[in-house]
């Protein structure tokens, strides 16, 4: 059997069906919610800082336009397929269907640096606003239990610490965990109230902020590159693209909820594409916002929202936007690491990973074991690892699985031109190949680390996929 050998559509649709079937009791606005939801968190919160202050400076807006238009192509894509195919799989489901398994266990691979990595991204920048809300109020965690051994951060008091490990980082995942594995699943009502805080946190932000904005933060605009590629100038602002882009990540969260959508052909496509439209122009802003606040080369910190609020003479709201921030990051965390189970659920069921991915607890049904295997292998990247690499990771990963869907949105239309499309994808093939191409583009610009580390990590899927998963495929043992 070859290794693109495909998944029937219909029988990836009987199987949802089946006893599997889950209630669907989402709305539009339900489906908005839950994107906002997963994408506002710690991109926009601690990589815009980042982004400004080592790669794009106040041009920083011009990355977040950037990042948002690769975007809306690989939502269009997704839009498409999640209509299609309203299944629980996300990429991974849409890949086994149109490129077959190989690809399939690649997406479903590559998934972990999105939804695991990302996790342990948030989890690293939820530290960084405890640390600095503790230190408003006069307490100060031990400077080794709070930052990893690799990167310096700044703490409250202004020193600047490398630590032993990140331990409030390690806690939030842990906790999270134990939610997942309770069952207590985000209902789309906590997700709201969630949503409404954090809505309520940027617009605060935005609109007192504005009030502070010094115009010479402003200049230069896009600082001058220093020699090397993606450090400011034109390339910074396309490496500030590829950094942000993490701000983005979720909107295609939203296909994992197509199961569970009251008309998901309709209300799809308003969900990815809505939540990723209101935050282009939420984030757009907030940028503007943040880099005339303060001098992007003072942003390179983990919290850099603090010391913008710093700037403003009221301490109420720095404390509700570091209580909103901190709320707002959990479901973030959920939604991914859900994801994460989700993914590894149906690639179980498939026999691509072992079953114990798949084993549903009697009492709490859900897939605890899964729940706690990922706890272990995020806690020491949680713990250990600096919030630049793990985020770039994610991106990196994240725009490698959009290259793909956008291909799959090509091949399908060629290959099985006559199943119904609820939503299709415009203008194709333009939108797709522009999606491949503006994605793949973004991914270059991660630079050569992030492109090597992926390439260990797809190489590390390919041994495993080999060894293992190859000769266990239920699909091959069927044919
Ligand atoms: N977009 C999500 C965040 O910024 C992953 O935290």
């Amino acid at each position: 059997m070859s290794l693109f050998q495909t998944k029937p559509l219909a029988k990836i649709l009987a199987d949802s069906a089946g006893d599997h079937a889950m209630r669907r009791t989402l709305t539009a606005s339900n489906l908005v919610a839950l994107g906002i939801g997963a994408i506002i968190g710690a991109g926009l919160f601690s990589l815009t800082g980042l982004a400004a202050a080592n790669h794009a400076g106040p041009a920083v807006a011009v990355s977040m336009v950037v990042a948002a238009i690769g975007c809306a192509f690989a939502g269009l894509c997704y839009s498409e397929f999640a209509c299609m195919i309203p299944v629980a799989g996300s990429a991974y489901t849409y890949a086994y269907t149109t490129l077959g398994e190989w690809i399939a266990w690649i997406i479903g691979w590559d998934l972990i640096l999105e939804y695991a990595v990302g996790a342990a991204t948030v989890s690293i920048s939820w530290s960084g606003y405890l640390v600095s809300l503790l230190g408003d109020f006069g307490i100060y965690l031990p400077a080794q239990f709070v930052a990893g051994p690799f990167e310096p951060v700044r703490l409250p008091d202004g020193q600047m610490v490398t630590g032993i490990i990140n331990l409030p980082a390690v806690l939030i995942v842990l906790l999270i965990s134990g939610i997942l594995i309770l069952g207590i699943r985000e209902s789309a009502r906590t997700n709201n109230i969630i949503v409404v805080v954090k809505l309520l946190v940027v617009l605060l932000f935005i609109g007192i902020g504005w009030m502070f904005i010094k115009p010479e933060n402003y200049t230069p605009f896009i600082p001058e590159n220093t020699g090397v590629f993606g450090d400011f100038g034109l390339s910074g602002i396309f490496r500030g693209a590829g950094i942000i882009f993490f701000a983005y990540i979720g909107f295609d969260a939203v296909s994992t909820a197509a199961q569970e959508a009251k008309n998901p052909q309709r209300d799809m496509p308003i969900g990815i594409i809505g939540s990723l439209a209101i935050c282009t122009v939420l984030y757009v802003l907030f940028s503007v916002v943040l880099t005339g606040m303060v001098p992007y080369t003072d942003l390179g910190v983990s919290a850099p929202v603090a010391v913008a609020v710093d700037q403003t003479p009221y301490p109420w709201l720095k404390l509700l936007v570091k209580f909103g921030i901190l709320a707002g990051f959990t479901s973030v965390m959920l939604v991914m690491l859900l994801g994460q189970s989700r993914v590894f659920y149906s690639m179980s069921r498939d026999g691509l990973v072992p079953k114990i991915f798949s084993e549903i607890h009697p009492k709490y049904r859900t897939p605890w074991k899964s729940n706690l295997l990922f706890f272990l292998f995020l806690a020491p990247l949680s713990g250990f690892l600096p919030i630049s690499v793990v985020g770039e990771m994610t991106s990196i990963g994240t725009l490698f699985a959009f290259v793909i869907v956008c291909a799959g949105v090509l091949v399908m239309r060629r290959t099985q031109p006559d199943t119904p499309r609820p939503f299709r994808t415009p203008w194709v093939p333009l939108i797709p190949i522009m999606g491949i191409l503006w994605n793949a583009w973004m991914m270059y610009s991660l630079g050569e680390d992030n492109w090597l580390r992926l390439i260990g990590w797809l190489v590390l899927g390919q041994i495993i996929y080999f060894a293992y998963s190859r000769k266990r495929s239920l699909l091959r043992r069927d044919a």
